[in-house]
């Protein structure tokens, strides 16, 4: 059995792209493999918090230094950070926003990249600790950012989350990016091909 993490990141219902797609691939792998246990969390309706001083001061100290205040402080973080290590896989709905992820998902990225749990620092540096993990991300942007595109250097949004996502030791990183979203008749072709981007991988992931 493996434990996925199942998040959305898109402040909408309904009319959300990402939410849709990221919906499409958990479906479907549940159909593939009833046995897998799917955990899910809605960060674009139910955002996660800000860090505060008290978040810092209680993220860069040791556990058994902290004063009740401490504790409490840092206390979503560690359950976001338990639920992110008993995940095995990731499944991701990201929108763009101004050419990176929504604040939502940065949040949540503050809340759980953390030292000595995601993260380790030694004197060879920066090591990840959440190693043999592999995610799906599924990006919706209402313009073009492939391969060919004029703007592609615009994409801080893939670059990103390889970049965040390595930091902390996840290297195994599956992007299907339905761009176009805005564009009319490019918006079918683009769905129809994340559609069937999403059956290869679940055919393979
Ligand atoms: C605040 C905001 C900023 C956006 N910025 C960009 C952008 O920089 N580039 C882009 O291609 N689309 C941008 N869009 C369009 C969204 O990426 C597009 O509507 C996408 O489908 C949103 O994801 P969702 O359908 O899951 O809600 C933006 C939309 C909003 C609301």
């Amino acid at each position: 059995m493996v434990n996925i993490l199942h998040i959305d990141s898109s402040p909408r219902g309904e009319r959300s792209h990402s939410r849709e797609l990221s919906k499409e691939f958990v479906s479907g792998w549940k159909a593939a493999h009833p046995q897998d246990a799917i955990a899910y969390r809605d960060i674009g309706r139910h955002p996660v918090p800000h860090v505060n001083e008290a978040w810092i001061a209680a993220a860069f100290s040791p556990p058994e230094t902290h004063t009740p205040e401490l504790t409490e402080a840092i206390r979503i973080s560690d359950e976001l950070v338990d639920e992110f290590l008993a995940a095995d896989r990731y499944i991701f709905g990201v929108p763009m926003y101004n050419f990176n992820i929504p604040s939502t998902f940065k949040a949540y990225i503050d809340q759980i990249v953390r030292i000595n749990r995601t993260v380790a620092l030694d004197a060879q540096g920066f090591r990840g600790l959440v190693e043999g993990k592999k995610a799906v991300i599924i990006t919706a942007r209402g313009g073009d950012f492939s391969a060919t595109s004029p703007f592609i250097a615009y994409d801080f949004q893939e670059p990103y989350l390889r970049t965040i996502f390595g930091f902390i030791g996840i290297t195994d990183i599956q992007f299907i990016n339905a761009n176009s979203l805005n564009e009319g008749d490019a918006r079918t072709q683009s769905l129809s091909e994340a559609r069937a981007a999403i059956q290869d991988l679940i055919a393979q992931w």
